[in-house]
């Protein structure tokens, strides 16, 4: 059963996650860092940058959830970019120590795999943070996605490209595509944070944590992880 913390605002959410980075990295150095896209995570980020004068980042190592396939090197929306510009700058880690998927089309056969290798050579990630999509994705992996599924190309959904296109023109230019961490990947990181703000996310995370778990409503898999914190402000959890 995951811990559930309900805190004030996604402020007093950033803290707290950012607040156990901190321990994590104070202990371990060389920590492995389970990077998450999307409006969710940004007050940890903050707070972490914040909160990093006088910490070493200098050995932290970082893997990306997810990627859009086919998008253009150095289109502002890629989550290369998007990680570039919300993590790595402000935190001034080192960008090679920070991985994101390879989403381009030329070499996405092997681009999965290559993604497994380097997580694991890494030793694993020890603190994975996660937000959630309204129809219960996490990562990218959409309904249907298997609890064992390994990085790999998934297709997103409609609902997943609408909630998308304020980042784009225009829902057309978001892609079709996507390269995702697995829901088994995301299950072997050592600690799972899962964060969600707001009254959109209420039914995402009532599914997700007492729902049945189900290939249908990818955020219940981490119901089957040992350690799993959900840090949610009032509205979020107004469906437990
Ligand atoms: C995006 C990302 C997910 C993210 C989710 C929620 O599509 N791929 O990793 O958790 O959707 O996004 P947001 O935090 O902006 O609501």
């Amino acid at each position: 059963m995951a811990e559930v913390v309900i805190v004030g605002d996604s402020g007093a959410a950033g803290a707290l996650v950012a607040e156990a980075i901190v321990s994590l990295i104070e202990e371990r150095p060389d920590a492995v860092l389970g990077l998450a896209t999307g409006s969710t995570p940004l007050p940890v980020y903050d707070a972490l940058a914040a909160r990093s004068q006088g910490l070493d980042l200098s050995q932290v190592r970082g893997f990306a959830l997810d990627e859009y396939v086919g998008l253009p090197a150095g289109h502002p929306e890629s989550y290369r970019s998007v990680i570039t510009r919300e993590v790595v700058e402000p935190l001034g880690l080192a960008p090679e120590r920070i991985r994101v998927p390879n989403g381009a089309a030329e070499t996405i056969q092997h681009a999965g795999a290559d993604y497994e290798a380097a997580i694991q050579a890494a030793g694993g990630v020890d603190l994975q943070i996660l937000g959630i999509g309204t129809d219960g994705h996490i990562g990218f992996n959409e309904p249907g996605s298997s609890f064992a599924s390994l990085t790999r190309v998934k297709t997103l959904t409609e609902q997943t490209r609408r909630d998308n296109a304020r980042f784009f023109d225009s829902i057309d230019d978001v892609p079709m595509h996507c390269i995702t961490q697995g829901l088994g990947t995301i299950l072997r990181a050592r600690h799972l944070v899962l964060l969600a703000f707001g009254a959109g996310k209420a039914a995402a995370i009532a599914a997700a944590l007492e729902g049945p778990l189900s290939a249908n409503l990818p955020g219940s898999a981490v119901q089957l992880h040992p350690r799993a914190t959900v840090v949610l402000d009032e509205a979020a959890a107004s469906e437990l």
